[in-house]
């Protein structure tokens, strides 16, 4: 369903605006209570962040929402949501949107835009570490507490953060050769593919927990012995695994 004809940009008018916030409803189900406003995706474009749409015959079949921050006097990007409209996807887009978005930050001078995810989702961890080369080493437990979103299944809102080091040698030979950096693991974490249609049923939420339970204590272990997770594997029944090593903080900014 993503073709060449679906085009990316930044988002310019409040109609784009208010067809982001619309997006954003329909893929999380949120409660008013707990939807990013209009006016903080105005405020995001005003103060040098991201609000990046995808159309499809005028159609906003995809958003990007990306706030600026800093941390030890060092500008980034904090990518706060990333949207493809159902029907749209697995063909890509996601992919594109992420591309465009790093593109758009070079030009403005950001060497790194971070995120969050969910472990649990096999999906997005694929996407993040091994289709874009985002790498993680920290982990935050129950972020924004129980949220009205049915695709956190109740859970708890632990979230890994992405680090998407845009000039590394790591992302610019997997983006523009597809080569994968070559990974040492150390140690693996794993997510069942049945992890989906636990956290969808209310009698087998106890299961998606358990992973939720073991996980996090792995993740933390692990983050407290210094390694970093730097690949990620799906075999052919969806079934996810993160590759843990060891990663030189030069490697950010050149090889590695
Ligand atoms: C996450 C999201 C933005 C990705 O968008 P997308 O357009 O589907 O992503 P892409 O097609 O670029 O990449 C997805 C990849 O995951 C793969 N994939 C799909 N389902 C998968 C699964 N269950 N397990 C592992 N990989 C899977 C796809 O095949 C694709 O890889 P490929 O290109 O090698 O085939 C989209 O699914 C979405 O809007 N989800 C709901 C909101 C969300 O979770 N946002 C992210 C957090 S803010």
């Amino acid at each position: 369903m993503s073709s060449p004809s679906v085009i990316i940009r930044s988002c310019e008018s409040l109609n784009e605006v208010r067809a982001c916030v619309r997006l954003q409803k329909e893929v999380w189900h949120f409660t008013d209570l707990e939807l990013v406003p209009l006016r903080m995706f105005v405020v995001a474009q005003k103060i040098g962040g991201q609000v990046i749409g995808a159309f499809s015959n005028q159609e906003m079949i995809s958003f990007l929402l990306a706030f600026p921050g800093v941390r030890a006097g060092n500008a980034y990007l904090h990518s706060h949501m990333l949207a493809v409209r159902s029907e749209y996807r697995n063909a890509g887009l996601g992919r594109r949107m992420k591309l465009f978005q790093r593109q758009d930050a070079l030009q403005r001078g950001f060497e790194l835009i971070e995120w969050t995810f969910d472990p649990l989702e096999i999906k997005n961890a694929y996407l993040n570490i091994e289709k874009l080369g985002a790498i993680a080493r920290r982990y935050s437990i129950n972020q924004y507490g129980i949220t009205s979103s049915p695709l956190q299944g109740g859970l708890p809102t632990d979230r890994l953060v992405a680090e998407w080091w845009l000039k590394s040698q790591r992302v610019r030979s997997l983006l523009g050769e597809g080569k994968h950096p070559a990974i040492a693991p150390v140690a693996t974490i794993s997510v069942p593919a049945e992890v989906y249609e636990w956290k969808a049923a209310a009698h087998a939420r106890v299961r998606a927990k358990q992973v939720q339970d073991h996980n996090r204590e792995q993740f933390l272990k692990a983050f407290s012995r210094g390694l970093v997770v730097l690949g990620y594997e799906c075999d052919e029944k969806r079934n996810g695994k993160f590759l843990l090593g060891r990663w030189d903080e030069d490697w950010a900014y050149t090889a590695g």
